[in-house]
């Protein structure tokens, strides 16, 4: 699969980039004048790394601290999830099988990292036959996801969500898993999905929530306490770990998220919550 501006990894090697100017608005707009959210009447949302100032500068950071990570990102997802990242993967893959299993079905997989929701997505999909693209901005981030590539028919490409080299109504199921709260600006990262979709097809955004009661309180101790500690002792890093909490807390909660989705043209919207509301699913049909 071939699209004009992308930048592609496979086992066999990197592809040359070329700057994509896509519908989601021109590199650098300050994001008050992204035509995305004309008519949405809602402050620009989306992730704010500490000092960044714009959409740009904003998704520079998230990139940086991803690839600042990407040699221990496995290891610390495992350790720090204890290992249910696993199992949400696997149910969310399991989600979309009906698409998954048609021979001539095209699916995006956004902020893919090192690849492990991809390789779910592969694995449900059982043949060879669906064409399964993996999509990151973090060349090192990918470069573990091609070199942890055992099967065939999967394919790597470095690009911005925001700005995604795709045609219009390319895919039929475009699914992020733990990517989608780290977008500078959800609702044109919400639009972008829309665009590349085709009519009927799906999206599916797995990310963290925060539950409620005592396994919220209990939760948000070791999120916000001890989850950082171990993160930072074991990356050696210290922005990332820190910056996972708060990322979790500014993410729109279900029912504002959902909104979000209709208004970027996702229809049956719902969440189901994995794990009391750790993490969730949100998933939306695209209409018109
Ligand atoms: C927490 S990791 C999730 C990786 C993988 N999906 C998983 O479930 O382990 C978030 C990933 O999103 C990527 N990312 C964040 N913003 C992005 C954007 N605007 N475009 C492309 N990738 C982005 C980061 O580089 C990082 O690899």
């Amino acid at each position: 699969m071939r699209f004009a501006g992308w930048h592609g990894i496979s086992s066999a090697g990197v592809l040359p980039r070329q700057q994509y100017r896509g519908r989601a608005g021109t590199p650098g707009a300050p994001l008050s004048n992204d035509p995305m959210n004309k008519g949405m009447n809602q402050p620009v949302v989306g992730a704010t790394p500490a000092g960044a100032q714009d959409r740009e500068s904003a998704a520079a950071a998230v990139r940086e601290m991803f690839t600042s990570i990407a040699p221990r990102y496995d290891l610390l997802n495992h350790v720090l999830s204890f290992n249910i990242d696993r199992w949400w993967w696997w149910r969310t893959a399991r989600r979309f099988e009906a698409i998954l299993k048609r021979p001539d079905a095209r699916v995006l997989d956004l902020c893919c990292g090192t690849g492990d929701m991809t390789f779910a997505l592969r694995r449900r999909a059982g043949s060879e036959a669906a064409k399964i693209l993996g999509a990151d901005f973090s060349h090192a981030m990918l470069r573990r996801a091609a070199a942890k590539t055992k099967c065939t028919g999967l394919h790597w490409i470095e690009a911005d969500t925001l700005r995604l080299p795709f045609p219009d109504g390319h895919f039929d199921l475009v699914t992020s898993a733990f990517g989608f709260r780290n977008l500078a600006d959800y609702d044109a990262g919400l639009h972008e999905i829309a665009r590349v979709l085709r009519l009927g097809g799906e999206c599916g955004i797995l990310d963290f929530g925060e539950p409620g009661g005592l396994i919220g309180r209990c939760y948000r101790l070791y999120f916000r306490k001890v989850l950082p500690a171990i993160g930072t002792l074991l990356s050696g890093v210290r922005g990332p770990y820190a910056y996972l909490p708060a990322s979790v807390e500014r993410f729109p909660a279900p029912d504002e998220m959902l909104g979000r989705m209709r208004h970027a043209r996702f229809r049956e919207v719902s969440w189901t919550p994995y794990t009391f509301g750790v993490a969730g699913l949100y998933r939306g049909v695209k209409s018109v």
